[in-house]
């Protein structure tokens, strides 16, 4: 095959989350996007809820990529993810009938399926409970997957009985009844609207590697977050998929050597949804799990802000106040996400598993209310210095942060440049940015944002 290979390098950027998610990549991604050519997904599924915002109003994207409201892009989710036809199809019509352009949205054939009966098997396992999953099936399809008995997208083209036969199969190892026949047409159903709704069901590594021999930039997705990937996270409290930067490698079939660039996204705080360990958490998950989601505006969240104002409020409640002003609720399952203070150990350690060049910082403005920003300069066990992240889950259990105290950040809402941000937010970045760059020399904070639209996203000048 003869093909026209670009003279110039073309920028293929990854995106990844630096903590247990929701570091607002959506919003990220929905702003950079623009930029690129090409816009791709490469890990986890319906776990994952990118929310974005349209005309003022929120909307979460679980596996279309969010470029997808920008016309003559090609979107492409990657062989490392897994769908839910179902679920995937849904959205399909949710994008179309915002219009977004899904003629230019490719699903890889070898990305795995999660049926019903996957998500049943899920929800029966204990362990799964324990970890506290979205109970949508991800962590038993990458097991069927890597015990080989997964279906992939690209298998339901096969004739029907063949299709069948697989069901059949992977009924029968999992332990599980149902009907193959019927579960196999419903497949083939969903992955017939799949072909007619969208670019269609193709080789998307060879799709991809074209699109960067001829020039295209690319821009990776990453979902979920550093601490969630299945290596590199705090197992088992993981998620089942590579949420670090190599994801972007095996997850789309491109050599490692075509990115370019990795951007690390982080809040000004730290949540996590489900259990593990947390060091820098306020309050504790017992109080957490007696809790009432509230609106900024409710009497009681007015009460709390007043109590927090005058310095008064516990670390619990410091913590409450940050989850309602951020609204820290699950986009996929509105569970409560447990809140807390930035981490520098934490920062040290995704800088370094994902070699990050540059790195944003969202959700500034939460903090601007509070009067007392902490900030954990390093850990510490028994008065010894905690020098790495512990593997081993229970030598997190006797970890305390030493925390560094600043005041609070300041007035940021009118800020419509970087450079207007107010001096203490600054200074908040400059020790974070400085802190990276002891792990990585020439990092820097390309950007902070103020509010959930995309002008809000605040860049720094090169
Ligand atoms: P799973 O990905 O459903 O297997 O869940 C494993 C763990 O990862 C649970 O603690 C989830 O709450 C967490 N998790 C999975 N996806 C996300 C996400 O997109 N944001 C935040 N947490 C997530
Ligand atoms: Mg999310």
């Amino acid at each position: 095959m003869s093909r026209i290979i670009s003279p110039h390098t073309p920028r293929v950027t990854v995106v990844v989350g630096m903590h247990w998610g929701d570091e607002g990549k959506g919003k990220v991604i929905d702003y950079l996007a623009e930029k690129y050519d090409v816009i791709a997904r490469c890990q986890g599924g319906p776990n994952a809820g990118h929310t974005i915002y349209r005309g003022g109003k929120p909307f979460v994207l679980q596996l279309v990529p969010s470029g997808i409201f920008y016309p003559a892009k090609t979107e492409i989710i990657g062989n490392g993810t897994v769908i839910n036809l179902n679920l995937f199809c849904e959205e399909v019509k949710k994008v179309r009938e915002l219009g977004g352009n899904l003629s230019g949205l490719y699903v890889s054939d070898r990305a795995h399926i999660i049926p019903q009966y996957i998500i049943d098997k899920e929800l029966q396992r204990a362990s799964a409970k324990g970890i506290d999953t979205t109970k949508q099936g991800i962590g038993d399809s990458y097991a069927a997957k890597a015990n080989r008995i997964g279906i992939r997208v690209g298998d339901l083209a096969k004739p029907f009985s063949e299709v069948e036969a697989l069901v059949k199969n992977a009924l029968e190892e999992l332990g599980v009844s149902g009907d193959a026949k019927a579960i196999a047409e419903e497949q083939i159903r969903l992955y017939k609207f799949v072909q007619e709704n969208t670019g269609g069901v193709v080789q998307t590594s060879y799709l991809i590697n074209d699109l960067i021999d001829v020039g295209r930039s690319v821009l990776v997705e990453g979902a979920q977050g550093t601490l969630l990937d299945i290596d590199h996270g705090t197992y088992p409290y993981v998620t089942s998929s590579n949420c670090t930067a190599g994801g972007a490698a095996t997850g789309l079939g491109i050599g490692p050597d075509r990115v370019t660039d990795i951007i690390g996204i982080m809040k000004a705080y730290i949540t996590r949804v489900g259990n593990g360990p947390f060091i820098t958490e306020l309050g504790t998950p017992d109080e957490l799990a007696r809790e009432r989601a509230l609106k900024p505006d409710d009497p009681e969240a007015l009460e709390l802000r007043q109590k927090v104002l005058r310095g008064e409020a516990d670390p619990y409640e410091i913590g409450r106040y940050k989850r309602i002003l951020g609204q820290e609720f699950g986009s996929r399952t509105g569970r409560p996400r447990r809140t807390g203070w930035q981490d520098l150990m934490l920062n040290d350690y995704a800088t370094m598993v994902n070699n990050l060049n540059s790195v944003i910082v969202t959700k500034l403005d939460i903090e601007d209310e509070f009067p007392e920003l902490k900030i954990a300069v390093s850990y510490r066990t028994n008065d010894q210095k905690v020098p790495e992240l512990p593997t081993d889950l229970n030598k997190w259990k006797g970890i305390d942060p030493v925390y560094l105290s600043l005041r609070g950040l300041g007035n940021m809402r009118g800020a419509k440049s970087f450079n207007e941000l107010p001096d203490q937010a600054l200074s908040f970045l400059e020790i974070l940015e400085s802190s990276m760059r002891m792990r990585k020399k020439n990092l820097r904070i390309i950007g902070a944002s103020v509010g959930p639209e995309r002008e809000h996203l605040l860049m720094r000048a090169a």
